[in-house]
């Protein structure tokens, strides 16, 4: 049995979480779905990064200690995980006894190592980001990362010897292929290993809310060393038990996006190195959801939460949406409009109507029981079935590259098709007849439609779970031991019976009142 590691990133505990957060957290449960389809036995996991100035800062607004705050966030974060049903195995703090214990242990060693020395360190702080800057990095006197102002600060530090490492980095880089999109590798390179990797400030002393350093107190650990380990120290890595380390490290695939790649394709890599552990071996970047106005913000008014889409859409249309909506070539921006018509579109009159005409015609003219296989009967069945395995490679292809939008796509693909089969057949018009022939033609019909739904529920399952076993009880399937090997039966569907009535899966919605109704939420 293949074993499968997905993880998030930990999100910074400051506030409700976005779609742009969901968006991250949907799709490694997504990839975490396909692999248990598959069979492979995998663990995901998700949590929260609780320590630093901004965190502090926050609980101190919020009147609260950081810990009582932190406790607050991150019962809030695991609810809407559970509003969302992601799937995760583990929900790490950085608050947790076992994580702090290991990453002061992990520091202590790489000082020993020599990996870690003591410095002073003076640049531009942006503390939001909590990163740090060297002149030349700055964008017009501001962060280069989110353009909020910077402050000069200096103080006595522990360094990363990054430079150490910097031209193991780039063969490492140059040998393997563990970043998608590649495009995302040549810009580490370009940006900041060629002009000269600086070596990484790694502790703060000007505030306490952190792991402190065992050794030497004053200093917390700095925050992104924190974070970054909690990927090995969630799995026992340095504990007593390390049976899931053992088994799970190097993680499949870690899913990260663009505004913390820098910290996954370097930082990340070279801690490993210096552990003298396997590196990941995937990392996937992805882009952004944005608004019509930019980034999204509460200061713009522009944000929306993934509570009010899925309360009012589902949480299918609503994951649906988000999958579909970012490109790996470039951020995706999210409007009212789009969603609605994608839901309009894609969900009610391709899949629902899909599933509803096939249902109805099978009661009609079958008295709900599915015909069983009889070959390719009708003209179109070639087509169809040649047509339907080739998108079944594609979506593996789009998968197997991370380019989930592709894959849900190509999924699309095979609805239209099969939409199409059925004008290209008329089933109304064989039902007319009275030979032998158009008979078994009317049969083959619709045991076509239902073996394409069966293939389309197993397709979507990882991605539109509650969708799939939907369509699965109306054309007579117990969804329970569904796996992905069942799109290998599409010949052997036997005894099935469809429901009596079917029941629409998506309603159309109406795209005024809909659009309006997300704008308004955008204003609140
Ligand atoms: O960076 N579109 O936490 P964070 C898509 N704690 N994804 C978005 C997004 C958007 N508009 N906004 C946020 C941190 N994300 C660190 C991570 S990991 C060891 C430490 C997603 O709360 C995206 O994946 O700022 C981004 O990387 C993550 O949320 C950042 O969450
Ligand atoms: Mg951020």
């Amino acid at each position: 049995m293949d074993t499968f590691y997905v993880t998030t990133p930990i999100y910074y505990p400051s506030g409700k979480f976005h779609i742009g957060t969901a968006y991250t957290e949907v799709l490694a449960d997504s990839l975490k779905r396909y692999h248990k389809l598959k069979g492979d036995e995998c663990f995901m996991l998700t949590g929260t990064d609780e320590h630093g100035q901004k965190i502090e800062n926050k609980a101190k607004d919020a009147g609260m200690s950081p810990l009582a705050y932190v406790d607050e966030q991150a019962a809030k974060a695991k609810e809407l995980w559970s509003l969302m049903k992601i799937d995760y195995d583990k929900y790490i703090r950085t608050t947790d006894d076992y994580h702090v214990k290991t990453v002061q242990k992990i520091f202590e060693r790489f000082i020993e190592q020599g990996d870690i020395y003591k410095g002073e360190y003076e640049g531009w702080y942006c503390e939001p980001d909590e990163s740090y800057f060297t002149e030349t990095q700055l964008v017009d006197g501001k962060c280069p990362d989110c353009g909020r102002e910077v402050k000069k600060m200096k103080e006595e530090s522990y360094f990363f010897n990054m430079k150490k490492y910097a031209d193991r980095l780039l063969k490492y880089y140059d040998e393997n292929d563990f970043v998608k999109p590649a495009y995302r590798k040549q810009e580490m390179i370009n940006n900041f290993i060629k002009p000269g990797l600086e070596d990484l400030c790694v502790s703060r002393t000007s505030f306490d809310w952190g792991i402190p350093v065992l050794s030497d107190p004053k200093h917390v650990v700095y925050v992104w060393v924190d974070a970054l380990t909690n990927y090995l120290t969630a799995l026992g890595y340095m504990q007593e038990d390390e049976t899931l380390f053992n088994k799970f490290w190097p993680a499949n695939v870690q899913v990260v996006g663009k505004d913390i790649a820098r910290f996954h394709l370097i930082y990340w890599p070279i801690f490993l190195m210096a552990l003298d552990l396997p590196l990941p071996k995937t990392i996937v970047v992805h882009n952004w959801i944005t608004m019509k106005d930019g980034k999204m913000s509460k200061s713009k008014g522009n944000v929306i939460y993934p509570e009010q889409l899925i309360e009012r859409y589902g949480l299918d249309a609503t994951k649906y949406y988000l999958l579909r909506c970012v490109p790996s070539s470039q951020d995706g921006m999210f409007t009212p409009e789009e969603f609605v018509e994608r839901f309009n579109s894609d969900l009610c009159n391709d899949l629902s109507n899909l599933l509803n005409r096939s249902v109805s015609m099978i009661n009609k003219y079958f008295g709900g029981k599915v015909p069983s296989y009889k070959g390719l009967v009708n003209d179109a069945d070639v087509n169809l079935e040649d047509y339907t395995k080739e998108k079944i490679e594609t979506f593996e292809k789009e998968l197997n590259e991370f380019e989930i939008a592709n894959a849900l796509q190509a999924i699309w693909d095979i609805v239209s098709r099969t939409n199409k089969y059925i004008d290209e057949t008329s089933p109304w018009a064989l039902d007319k007849e009275t030979t032998e022939e158009s008979e078994t033609k009317l049969q083959s019909a619709m045991y076509h439609l239902v073996a394409e739904l069966h293939q389309i529920a197993i397709l979507i399952r990882p991605f539109m779970k509650e969708t799939s076993d939907d369509i699965l009880r109306q054309i007579g399937i117990d969804s329970k031991n569904i796996s992905w090997s069942d799109l290998e039966k599409y010949e052997e569907l036997e005894n099935l019976k469809v429901i009596e009535k079917g029941e629409p899966i998506f309603m159309r919605l109406d795209n005024q009142v809909e659009v309006d109704y997300i704008k308004g939420l955008m204003k609140k």
